[in-house]
Order: C-alpha cells, then structure tokens, then sequence
C-alpha cells in the first residue's frame, strides 16, 4: 500500500520566530500515531530552527529548492549536502521556480540527481499552464515534464510526484477530483514506462493547488491521488492539521484519530 503524504509548502513565508510559533500550533494537533506521512517545508533560514522545533513528534522537515552541485562558487545558493544535513525531504521544480527563475526541465533533472545522491527524497512537481490546460494539452505537458525530469535517472519507490496544474495554484480555483485522478493514473503510466510496474504502483502521486480542508477530500478519495502539497493554506495551523486528520480518515477508517475531527 502506499502510505499518504500531506506536505506544507511555506513557499516564502514565516520569519524564524513564526515558522518556530506555527510548529508549536502543528505539534499540539498531529499525533505521532497517525499513519500519515506529513511534511513541512519552511524556508532555508528557518530550516535549523524547525527541526529543533520538531524534535519528539513524527512530522518531516523538507526544502523548497537547492543547487545542483555540492559546494563551490554559487554565491546565495543551497547546496544538496546542506539541506541533506537538516531535512529529509526536498520539493523540485515546482512552477514558480520554473516561471520565475527559469528552472528548465535540464535544470530540474540535473537537482532530482542532485538530490538523490544527497540521500534526499524529492517532490517532484509537474503541472501544466491554463492555456495548455484549455487546449486539451494537459497529457502532453505532463508527459514531457516526467520525461525530461526523469531522463537518465534510475526511477525509484521513493519519488514523490506533485500534480500541480499551474492555474490552480494560489488562485482559489482547485481542480477536481476526477480529472485529476485521471491525470494522476496517466502519471503512473508513464513511470511504468520509466521503470516497471511495481516501482510505479509504489510511488505516491500528490495533487497541489488551492487545497484546503474544504476540499482535501475530494482529492483524497481518488484512487490514483494519495495526498497533498499545500501551499497557502499550510501556513494556517487548524486547517492544516485538518487536512491531516482527513487524510487519516478517509485512507485509515479503521484507525480513526483519537480526537474529534475539527470540522469544516
Ligand atoms: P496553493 O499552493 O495551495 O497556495 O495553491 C500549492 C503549491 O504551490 O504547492
């Protein structure tokens, strides 16, 4: 089976002080029994802070981005030994590095390598443009950014796939369950070409864009999707540790939380 993830994508927000005060509200309300894997991703000056702060519960430290090399000239950048020293975790090529830094499908496979050799498991996302989106190009998109992502690596258990359509992110305007279902399935298909079924069926596919804990569910329930990358609404303690406890629910229904769900 494959355990859920939900992942908090801070993106660049919280100060030190903030980040330290929001795990304090996240650790009173996710219970190291839970089966789901959870993930937070602060920003790289917080990372040290965070980790201290998460110390005796179950939730997992990641990045949002690091360089390709391990050391050297690259003044501002991060290296993968560097975030491997404080997380386990790391989100690659997601849309605004793409959009915005001109992260290009070479750049984001030569950080999955990067990353791997680190011993880092990463959040590979991928996602396609509302243009792309309303043209029927969605497969396509989707398909190239696996491929080129992917090329020449030994596609593993471990990945994390984030379906993250580009239009959906930060807009308020989530996209629904059945397509993206469908989308998440096609995913799979490809990695079954990457690699072999087994790996494939092990790999968790996540859904990001506008998730909340109005909507988690619906996502959730889809049998390709097994879990979240949330980005705007991590930031605020109860509806993430909602988002949690839902996904608990609905993958674990015979081990409900020993609280009350909060809900919404
Ligand atoms: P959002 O961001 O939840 O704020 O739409 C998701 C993401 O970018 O990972």
């Amino acid at each position: 089976m494959r355990f859920p993830i939900i992942a908090g994508n801070w993106k660049m927000n919280t100060t030190v002080t903030e980040a330290i005060e929001l795990v304090g509200q996240l650790r009173k309300g996710i219970s190291s029994a839970f089966s789901v894997e959870v993930v937070v991703c602060p920003p790289f000056v917080s990372l040290a802070a965070v980790k201290e702060a998460l110390k005796g519960t179950s939730i997992k430290l990641g990045a949002q981005n690091l360089h390709f090399e391990d050391k050297g000239a690259y003044t501002g950048e991060v290296s993968p030994l560097m975030v491997a020293d404080l997380c386990e975790v790391i989100i690659i090529g997601h849309s605004e590095r793409r959009q915005y830094f001109g992260e290009t499908g070479e750049i984001v496979n030569k950080k999955i390598g990067a990353a791997l050799r680190a011993g880092l498991k990463p959040i590979l996302c991928i996602g396609e443009k509302l243009e792309d989106n309303e043209a029927g190009r969605t497969a396509e998109v989707v398909t190239e950014q696996l491929r080129s992502s992917l090329a020449g690596i030994d596609v593993f258990a471990d990945l994390v796939v984030a379906y993250e359509p580009i239009w959906a992110i930060g807009t308020g305007k989530a996209a629904h369950g059945k397509p993206v279902n469908e989308t998440a399935a096609l995913i799979r298909r490809i990695l079954t070409e990457l690699s072999n079924q087994e790996t494939a069926d092990s790999i968790r596919i996540l859904y990001g864009g506008s998730v909340t804990a109005e909507n988690i569910a619906e996502f959730l329930e889809q049998s390709e999707i097994d879990g979240a990358l949330v980005g705007g609404a991590s930031l605020k303690a109860d509806q993430f540790i909602s988002m949690v406890e839902q996904a608990e629910y609905i993958y674990f229904p015979n081990n409900p939380p020993t609280k009350d769900l909060i809900p919404w």
